[in-house]
Parts: C-alpha cells; structure tokens; sequence
C-alpha cells in the first residue's frame, strides 16, 4: 500500500490553484443519467471517486470519453443495466445519487445498500421517504434497495433531518417528475446550487437551490449541456490550515471565497491574516501568534463537518484550551487517537474533543481512517518535528487530486512511497 512521507517543520509559502469540488461533481455525473443527450464536464477533479463514480454509471452502459482539452464527454442514452452492484457501492457511499436519477428517467433502480462506514451509520431513510412521496414504490430485499414507478408525481416534501445527497437525489428525481414539488427543510450547501445550475442548464425548472425552499417545476426531458464544476472548498479549506499551522504565507487560486465564510471567519479567530480577492484567498500566519477557536459543526453555512478533524489539528497547536463538537456524524473522531500518538493532548467526551493545545508534535507512523481524518495527519506531519509516514493513503485519494504535489509546491517536504 502506498504510504506518503512528511518532513515536518518547513513553513509554507506560495500559490496553488484549486481542484473541482468532488462533492460537486459527484451529483453531477449522477444527474447526467437524467439526459439522452451528450454532457460535456470541464474542471473534474481526478480523484478516486470520481472514477468510481463513473464506474458506476459506465457498468450500467453509460458512455464516457476524454477530448482533446481533458474534458469529459458522458452519454447514458444506451443504458442497459439499471443496477449499482455492492462491490461499487460499498467503495463510495455516494453510490446512492444515482437513484434520483434513475427512478426518474427508467422508471426502476435497484441500489445496493450503503452499509455503515467508518464515520457512522449514515442511513439513507430520508431518501427513501421522500422518493416515496413522489410515487416511487420502494423496497428493502437482498441488501439492495429496489425502486419502481410508472412516473414520478411531484409534491409537497418536508425532509426529516437535513441531508445533502437526500436533497440533490430529490432535486434529480423531481425535475422528471409529472407537476410541481416543493422541498422543504432541504440542504443548503453550495454543491446543491451547483447541481441545480447543472440541471437548469439542461432545461429544468429549480428556483430556491441555497435556501431551504427549493421549487422544482418537472419537465419532460432534459437536454446536454456543457457545464464547469466549481471549485473544492473543502480542500482549500484544508491548504488554508497547513499555511495556518506552519506559520506560512501561501495564496489559493481559482476558489469561490463567498463558499468559504465559516471556515474563513474562524481562521481569523485564529490568529490568521485572511484576504478574500475575487478568485483567490490569502493566508499569512508569519509574525501571528495561532489561537485555538471553539468549533460546532452543522449544516452549512455553519462550520462544515469535512472540516472538523483538519481544524482539530489546528487547535492542538494553539495555547490554551478548545473544544470541537461534531454534531453531524456520530464517529468522526477515528483522527483522535493517531493525532495524540504524535504528542498531540486531545480527549473525548462524548461528541466534544476537549483539545489542550501544546508546544510541538514528533513524527510518527500513523494510519489514515477516513478521507479527512487522512488530511489531518498529514496536516499533523507538516508541523511535527520529524518523520511522518502516513499508511492507507488510498483514502486521501478519494477526495484531494496530487495532495503531495500542490503541498511540494507550497514547499513542504512530502513523498509518495510506492508499495
Ligand atoms: C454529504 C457529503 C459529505 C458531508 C456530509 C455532511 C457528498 C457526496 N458527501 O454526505 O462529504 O460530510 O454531506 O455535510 O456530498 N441522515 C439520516 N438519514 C438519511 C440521510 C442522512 O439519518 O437518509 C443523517 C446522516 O447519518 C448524518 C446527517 O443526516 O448524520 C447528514 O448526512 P447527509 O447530509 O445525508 O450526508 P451525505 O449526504 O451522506
């Protein structure tokens, strides 16, 4: 397994630009099921999920081809298969977005379940409620979820909790759908927009995408159409840390700053000198003392909970103590334990971590558990004095595109050991 190695204590300096949000690009290609015609996708990030992704959709028939600019050219019209296997599914639970889709266009999926992972449980109930709704006719056999509908009829859905994928699988779902739906109690998160946009484009009718209303008018078909997938701001979030806690000055091109506000607000708690410039945001740390910050996480455009274990290791290296709730998923403290391997002083109680902040970490071997535990050991290498080698890398992977190369270019000491 490839492991990456980190020599600690180099402050960063410099400018990279920003990859395409994987959890904007995911909906995406999912949604691309709902059209005959072709889609044209600019700025994807290469990044494992997203090949599993198109995994997904190429296993079911779907055509997939790169042009000469790297862009990708998709067409399901042909698809034959209307199933997503376990062994893809269990990789990505993301797997699940394409239900929307399929229910709408065919009239049948059958998905199997997302089992548990490594951050919680993560149910999928809302989904399937509000598919129900909508004239799905759901059940539950064999580990799969099997859909069927003669066609989809809008209505008035409230969601149980708030979920991101639940919203974008009813956004995807609806547009298709024989008269008006009003979602309600609907994520907010920016990659809902971008979806709603991306569909729009190809002749939906969604108004309200980003507020908690969301208004889809079904349409008979949709068109192709070319579309940019916006900027990650969870990794730029994440370089915006490594500059914090290694007291550098670094710049991140080609982001959307109005995306960024919570994490943007507390890094200037922090400590940190932070410049919004239309398509760029700076991070100086030089000659600025780090102060931990209380985090909660929540549904955006609260603290993003993709950002709680990088922001952790920020606040072990402030004075003084913090506390980081997690409020979102039940389990996302596996990072705790390898962190405090490293020197870091960091307890559990309940869904708080109780961090007292400390003078300097030592390098040591660690394992990565899930894609952002992975970037906040590896954030943890890069102020550790001394060696850090991060084993099961194929998580960091999944979701930031040549993570070693961008932190070489801010001037980090990191390498990729192959197996
Ligand atoms: C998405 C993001 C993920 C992010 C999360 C929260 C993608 C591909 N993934 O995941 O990176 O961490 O939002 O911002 O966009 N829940 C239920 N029943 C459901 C659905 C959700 O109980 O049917 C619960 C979940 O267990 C969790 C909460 O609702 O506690 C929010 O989850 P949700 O927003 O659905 O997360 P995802 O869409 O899976």
């Amino acid at each position: 397994m490839e492991k990456l190695l980190i020599k600690g204590g180099k402050s960063l300096s410099g400018e990279i630009d920003c990859s395409g949000a994987k959890n904007a690009a995911l909906p995406v290609i999912a949604a691309s099921i709902l059209s005959s015609d072709d889609i044209t996708l600019k700025n994807l990030p290469y990044l494992q999920d997203i090949t599993t992704m198109f995994e997904l959709i190429g296993s079911m028939g779907a055509d997939i081809s790169l042009d000469e600019r790297m862009n990708f050219k998709l067409n399901t019209s042909n698809l034959s298969n209307l199933e997503a296997r376990y062994e893809l599914v269990k990789t990505m639970r993301a797997s699940i977005l394409v239900l929307g889709s399929m229910i709408a266009k065919y009239g049948y999926a059958k998905i199997a379940l997302p089992g548990g992972c490594a951050i919680g449980s993560r149910p999928v109930d809302y989904h399937l409620k509000a598919l129900e709704k909508l004239g799905a006719n759901i059940s539950l056999k064999n580990g799969y979820i099997e859909a069927k509908t003669d066609k989809l009829v809008g209505a008035n859905i409230e969601f149980e909790g708030v979920t991101v994928t639940g919203t974008e699988n009813l956004i995807m779902a609806a547009s298709l759908a024989k008269g008006v739906s009003i979602l309600t109690n609907v994520a907010k998160e920016p990659e809902i927009l971008d979806l709603a946009n991306f569909l729009n484009s190809m002749g939906a009718k969604i108004s309200g995408a980003g507020t908690d209303k969301i208004i889809v008018e079904g349409v008979e078909e949709l068109s192709g159409t070319t579309y940019e997938i916006p900027a990650d701001r969870i990794e730029a979030g994440t370089y915006l840390i490594a500059g914090a806690v290694t007291n550098g000055n670094i710049t991140i091109n080609k982001i959307d700053p109005e995306r960024m506000g919570a994490i943007i607000e507390n890094l200037k708690k922090a400590g940190a000198e932070v410049i919004s410039n239309g398509k760029s945001i700076s991070l100086n740390m030089t000659n600025h003392i780090l102060k931990p910050v209380n985090i909660i996480t929540a549904p955006f455009p609260g603290f993003p909970t993709d950002m709680q274990a990088q922001f952790t290791v920020l606040n072990c290296m402030g004075q003084g103590e913090s506390r980081v709730k997690e409020t979102i998923f039940e389990n996302r403290f596996m990072h705790i334990q390898e962190l405090n391997r490293m020197g870091t002083n960091i307890r559990i109680d309940g869904t708080t971590a109780i961090i007292n902040g400390v003078d300097s970490i030592s390098g040591a071997q660690v394992m990565a558990t899930d894609l952002r535990a992975s970037a906040s050991l590896i954030l943890a290498g890069l102020v550790a004095k001394g060696e850090t080698i991060v084993d099961r890398i194929y998580h960091i992977d999944r979701g930031y595109e040549r993570i070693e190369e961008k932190l070489s270019n801010l001037g980090a000491e990191i390498l990729r050991l192959p197996n």
